[in-house]
């Protein structure tokens, strides 16, 4: 990983600086804000660790400005909490109390680049999937991965860079439809000074960044048909034009694309370029949805819940029969991602010597579901939320008092832990923090955080 610190290194920093490169990680330094985005423009980082008495505003200001995207987290003095709301309000990630703390730091890194864990598997269809992808990895071919939503895309993007000749190279991901159209291409291709407005200096693009190692173009049929034709003749020409240059750079980038939308019909409906298409599809993975992969359902459930008890510091307890049969049984449209957060509430939620049927919150399984099975867990599992967190009456209420209601009981029931609140919540962290930190400025009594909490940060 490479990580960029922003900040005098003479004191605890620097210790902080010597923690990151003993991991393995390479580290640029910048003495100030404007020495860092020049690093940025240069190079690119993925990960910024600046000083808290650097300008952060200023910073964060800029990457917006010049459309870098990368995470900010702000270091300082331990016991200097305005300081950390401050870097946390000027749009820092995280804040690192300083001295530094080898395992904090280490938990922070993970946590802000969110290194994905390796595939877990033993259905057949899935193997055989799997064993296409360890064939393939090694050749420079462009890949396509389909597959419903949270079936892994990402995940098998990252497999196969890491079984690839360039795995000691880069990994770099850009998502297609999160990125507004007009600015993807500066994105992706770089931009030359006084491009637009805002381009205050030369940026180097993915594609540039990536060189030499492997570029996920994440959601790739969200991509507008006029940037389809210059990323199309960048795939040919092994070369990219800048926004705003005259000279193509030469680029040795692998492509894995991919999409949860059928392409073949985006391309027979004209929003896909088929000699794009025909191009980035050498080799199609196919990922198959987990509904059609049982087995992997039950080996998946078994590790989340042992993932979760253990994140949560709960003794790890077993799944019923009967819950066993549910997970089985329903449709999975979010895939594994929805796996995963029903066994991280389910461990949350068991109250007896096993994971049963009430835990086991399946969203979009109304009552109404034709398996008997499901409707009466979808039944038990509303009747528990409703005990759990009595609503009163919300018509006649504006959304954000019940949005505030919603918070606050949460909060209550995880005794103020605010990393399993927001979990439950499905909000991050941060946002999380920002909304409390109204409700108390308005006046609002807010749990305190937990005892394991850094009473700092929040
Ligand atoms: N086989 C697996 N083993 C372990 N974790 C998995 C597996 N497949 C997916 N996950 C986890 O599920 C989540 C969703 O995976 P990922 O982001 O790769 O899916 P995706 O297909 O790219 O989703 P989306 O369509 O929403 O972009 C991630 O947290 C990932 O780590
Ligand atoms: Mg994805």
């Amino acid at each position: 990983m490479r990580l960029l610190i922003i900040g005098a290194l003479d004191g605890q920093i620097g210790a902080a600086s010597q923690i990151v490169l003993a991991r393995g990680n390479q580290v640029s330094l910048a003495e100030d804000v404007v020495h860092g985005l020049e690093v940025l423009r240069e190079k690119g980082a993925d990960l910024v660790m600046i000083d808290v008495r650097r300008d952060i505003k200023a910073l964060i200001e800029s990457l917006a400005a010049e459309r870098i995207h990368v995470p900010v987290v702000a270091c300082g003095i331990a016991s200097d909490a305005a300081a950390a709301v401050r870097a946390i309000k000027a749009g820092a990630k995280e804040y690192i109390p300083l001295p530094p703390d080898a395992d904090l730091i280490a938990a922070v890194l993970e946590a802000v680049t969110a290194d994905p864990g390796a595939l877990i598997y033993k259905d057949p269809r899935m193997a055989q999937t799997m064993r296409m992808a360890e064939q393939v990895a090694n050749s420079d071919a462009s890949i396509l991965i389909t597959g419903e939503s949270g079936t892994g895309k990402e995940l098998m993007a990252r497999f196969v860079h890491k079984k690839s000749k360039r795995a000691n190279n880069r990994f770099i991901a850009v998502n297609c439809a999160a990125i507004p159209e007009a600015l993807l291409e500066s994105e992706l291709f770089g931009h030359e000074k006084g491009a637009f407005t805002g381009a205050v200096a030369r940026r180097l693009g993915k594609f540039e960044e990536a060189n030499g190692g492997t570029l996920l173009l994440d959601e790739i049929s969200e991509m507008d048909i006029r940037l389809q034709a210059k990323l199309l003749r960048v795939l040919q020409e092994k070369e990219v034009d800048r926004v705003g240059g005259n000279q193509p750079v030469k680029v040795d980038v692998r492509i894995i694309a991919t999409s949860n939308r059928n392409m073949e019909d985006a391309v027979a409906k004209g929003t896909f370029r088929d000699d794009l298409y025909f191009r980035l599809n050498v080799v199609t993975l196919a990922l198959p949805s987990l509904r059609e992969r049982p087995l992997d359902i039950q080996l998946l459930a078994d590790f989340f819940i042992r993932k979760y008890s253990e994140a949560n510091g709960i003794p790890q307890k077993p799944l019923s029969t009967d819950s066993r049969q549910i997970l089985l049984r329903h449709g999975w449209r979010g895939n594994v991602r929805e796996l995963e957060n029903t066994m991280h509430r389910a461990v949350l939620l068991a109250s007896g010597s096993e994971i049963g049927p009430e835990a086991v919150i399946l969203t979009g399984a109304a009552a109404a579901n034709p398996d008997p099975l499901v409707a009466q867990a979808a039944n038990a599992a509303a009747t528990a939320l409703a005990a759990a967190a009595p609503r009163g009456d919300m018509v006649g209420k504006t959304v954000a008092e019940v949005e505030r209601e919603l918070i606050i009981d949460t909060l209550s029931h995880c005794l103020g832990n605010r990393t399993h609140a927001a979990n439950i919540l499905g909000i991050s962290i941060r946002t999380l923090r920002n909304k409390l930190k109204q409700y108390s400025d308005e006046g609002v009594a807010v749990p305190p955080p937990a005892g394991g909490e850094d009473r700092a940060a929040y």
